[in-house]
């Protein structure tokens, strides 16, 4: 898109995707048409309609190919088919016409920067030094003057973001290979043109299929510095080898490359790419549609914000600290780039217990955070549950986690001394299990999500927390995001208008503008669960202004801007020019 000042669109169409909102669908845990406990392609098929009365425009699919599921299907030993456990590529096919008939797109996860250690690709890999695939990973030696397998030889310090070293010592052939994610997470070298190009013919196979773009995960790191450093070592035994593989020397280099020979010439797409600790001058160049990389980048500013040294390390969430990213990150992609706005994922706890109240007040937290995140300028994407007001889990122990890093992280820290009541906590605020737990469409025994038992517990609050029981209701977060969604489709200034941060000190309201023509919107959002005045500028001007979302009953259009707990309000008016 080219945009002028303001961000209002300077030639050519706004993109079809700048007024698109996205579901993410995590299929493990979203619909079990079988049985088995395991939520499956015939079971999204069979909730689509949910979709539709939401109405969103994309359904972003993760993982459902081939897969021996180390992280939950983010380790892909086939690329070109689909993983029994969620049915065969004809149920996916079947799918994707039901998503197509119903108007609405589909994107699917690309997993490109690690692949099983079971894909056949690695397999020949490891299997000698000499295989012509030796290289399409990343292998290397003992440390200089170190045997393979002595503690301390790996080639390089880096940690793995899953625990432990970034390096698996292959005992065959006696090198090691690196592995950013878990063990059974082998990198591919994009050094290497052969594997770019098996990865695009495999991308162009999922669009000749007629899928209609890619959520590319972790796709700032398929660019290594080859020389692979040691990283700093702040604590403990590992050092941090993110500066070297975190939007590496070649890594705008490859993903023009990749536009151009995927995406090139075929309409209607959207790539977004997951790029952890992406900067936002860096955002602006990945998205600057000038430059054919991709559509929009989603970023982690935001969500390490109540985090210290490592996710464990809870901090208490503090708004103002909120208000100076998103502000900066709208600044900086006011004129150039695009963003994707979003509070939940299959990686992140639920938002509503995170930033919200998911006690008395859950359904006005869960409805303001809604509010807030879907006004500023970007690509809305709302993570199933969500739209419900879903929270985090009661998990009593460690046995009732599922997920790799948490299960690894709590491994390691109990081996290190550390007693388990002292590790749950920060497990049970910030494990990705949180968002894992089956989608509650009703109050049945396990949610309505399986008729078997559930590969991990459906949250108890599921006897209230549900689809069946919001669908009718004008007052259930589910309405309200179906509001939001429609004001964004019907209001120009959603997508298009300037941003302006108000009250940047104010530790409870978050307030700003947007701003289109001569159309101005308001949006309020009380982070308290006390009264708060919102001190704007024109106030009184702005409680007669028509209300075009709020989650309360209308307030007294004559009385001051006074917001009670964790309310949102979203003001219109028209000025003149
Ligand atoms: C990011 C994904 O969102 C996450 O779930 C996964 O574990 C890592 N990338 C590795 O693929």
């Amino acid at each position: 898109m080219s945009s002028g000042r303001n961000g209002t669109p300077k030639s050519g169409a706004t993109p079809w995707w700048a007024s698109a909102v996205v579901y993410q669908i995590y299929p493990r845990s979203f619909a079990d048409s079988d049985g088995d406990g395991i939520g499956d392609l015939a079971g999204v098929e069979s909730r689509l309609d949910h979709l539709v009365d939401l109405g969103v425009d994309v359904v972003w699919l993760s993982p459902v190919y081939r897969s021996p599921q180390d992280d939950a299907g983010y380790d892909i030993s086939d690329y070109q088919d689909i993983d029994p456990v969620y049915g065969t590529l004809a149920g996916f096919d079947a799918l994707l016409a039901a998503v197509h008939d119903r108007g609405l797109k589909m994107v699917m996860d690309l997993v490109v920067n690690h692949t099983s250690d079971e894909h056949p690709w690695f397999a020949e890999s490891r299997s000698s030094r000499n295989d012509p695939k030796r290289d399409w990973y990343w292998w290397r030696p003992a440390r200089p003057g170190m045997r393979p397998g002595d503690p301390g030889a790996e080639p390089t310090n880096w940690s793995s973001a899953f625990s432990g070293p970034a390096w698996t010592l292959d005992e065959e052939t006696g090198d090691y290979y690196l592995h950013v994610f878990s063990r059974k997470q082998p990198d591919l070298n994009w050094e290497n043109p052969e594997v770019r190009r098996a990865v695009y013919a495999m991308m162009r196979w999922w669009l000749d299929r007629g899928v209609d773009g890619f959520r590319m995960d972790v796709i700032n790191m398929i660019s290594k510095e080859p020389t692979l450093p040691d990283g700093i070592v702040a604590s403990g035994p590992y050092g941090d080898g993110r500066p070297y593989y975190i939007c590496g020397p070649r890594v705008h280099e490859f993903l023009q490359e990749m536009h151009r020979e995927v995406v090139a010439g075929r309409d209607a797409l959207l790539t977004v790419g997951e790029m952890p600790g992406v900067t936002v001058d860096q955002a602006r160049l990945f998205t600057d549609p000038a430059r054919a990389e991709v559509d929009m980048v989603f970023q982690f500013e935001h969500v390490r914000l109540d985090q210290g040294a490592s996710k464990w390390d809870v901090r208490p969430f503090r708004l103002l600290d909120l208000k100076a990213s998103f502000g900066r990150w709208q600044a900086g992609l006011a004129d150039v780039g695009w963003n994707s706005l979003y509070w939940s994922n299959h990686d992140q706890p639920r938002v509503v217990s995170r930033l919200g109240d998911d006690g008395a007040h859950r359904v006005r937290a869960a409805t303001m955070l809604g509010t807030v995140l879907h006004l500023h300028r970007g690509t809305p994407y709302v993570y199933q549950g969500e739209e419900l007001g879903m929270t985090n889990a009661p998990f009593a122990g460690i046995d009732d986690f599922r997920d790799i890093e948490s299960v690894n992280h709590y491994a390691v820290a109990v081996a290190a001394g550390e007693a388990p009541a002292d590790v749950l906590p920060a497990l049970r605020a910030m494990s990705r299990d949180n968002a894992r737990t089956p989608m509650q469409w009703d109050d049945s025994p396990h949610a309505g999500f399986t008729a078997g038992t559930p590969w991990i517990a459906v949250n108890p609050n599921h006897t209230e927390v549900n689809a069946a029981a919001q669908r009718g209701d004008p007052g259930s977060v589910l309405a309200h995001y179906r509001r939001l969604i429609e004001l964004r489709h019907a209001e120009p200034a959603v997508v298009c208008g300037d941003f302006t941060m108000l009250l940047p000190d104010d530790e409870r309201v978050y307030a700003f503008t947007r701003r289109l023509g001569t159309v101005e919107l308001l949006v309020l959002g009380n982070f308290s669960g006390a009264e708060a005045a919102a001190d704007v500028p024109d106030a009184p001007s702005w409680s007669a202004a028509d209300l075009v979302i709020g989650n309360y009953p209308a307030p007294d259009p004559a009385a001051p801007l006074v917001l009670r707990p964790w309310e949102a309000r979203v003001y219109r008016r028209t000025t003149a020019r």
